[in-house]
């Protein structure tokens, strides 16, 4: 009877240690960890970090925590915005204090999901090996979502007054160091 036992022990040992390995993260457990990363959160700020840490869950990074500091600046940033709804990032091109993602959409109704979803669709472009970007395309956007440094995000979403949509997420510690790989 004994090495039947063995055997049967071994096989799942065996099961049970490459099957997590092989699964996708799930999302019911990265909304959870989302909610508690998100104090006091509510309505899209939770959607913002939700929808981000989906993304760095699929390379197996740590997921990003909510800073209300952060989401105090992205929201004077869309309130600056609100007027003119131009697409334009709060730093100078060559002065990142704070990692920065934006995003205009036509009309009233796009979610900081479709944010993300845009953002994150650049890995398409990017290639890993040569870290390097699709000649005429942009992956920064994801790459700083990825980026393994990167701890805290806050973001804030506008509808302008033309109707439509302004975003903007910053990103603590900031990423995209040239000639540095995400992760
Ligand atoms: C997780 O995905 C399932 C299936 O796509 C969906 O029904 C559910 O609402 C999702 N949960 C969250 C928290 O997004």
């Amino acid at each position: 009877m004994r090495p039947f036992w063995f055997l049967f022990l071994f096989i799942t040992l065996v099961t049970s240690q490459s099957s997590p390995a092989l699964k996708k993260p799930d999302n019911e457990t990265i909304y959870k960890v989302s909610k508690q990363l998100c104090w006091g959160c509510i309505g899209e700020s939770l959607q913002f970090l939700f929808a981000h840490n989906m993304v760095r869950a699929y390379k197996w990074e740590l997921p990003l925590m909510w800073d209300s500091d952060l989401e105090k600046y992205a929201r004077w940033w869309a309130g600056q915005r609100k007027s003119d709804c131009k697409a334009q990032h709060s730093f100078p091109e060559d002065d990142f204090k704070l990692g920065e993602n934006i995003y205009w959409g036509s009309g009233s109704t796009w979610t900081p999901a479709d944010a993300v979803s845009a953002w994150a669709d650049e890995e398409k472009y990017y290639t890993y090996l040569t870290n390097t970007c699709e000649v005429g395309q942009v992956c920064g956007h994801y790459t700083q979502i990825v980026w393994r440094n990167t701890r805290r995000i806050g973001c804030a979403r506008i509808v302008c007054d033309s109707g439509d949509v302004f975003m903007t997420c910053n990103y603590d510690p900031v990423g995209n160091y040239v000639g540095e790989r995400p992760y």
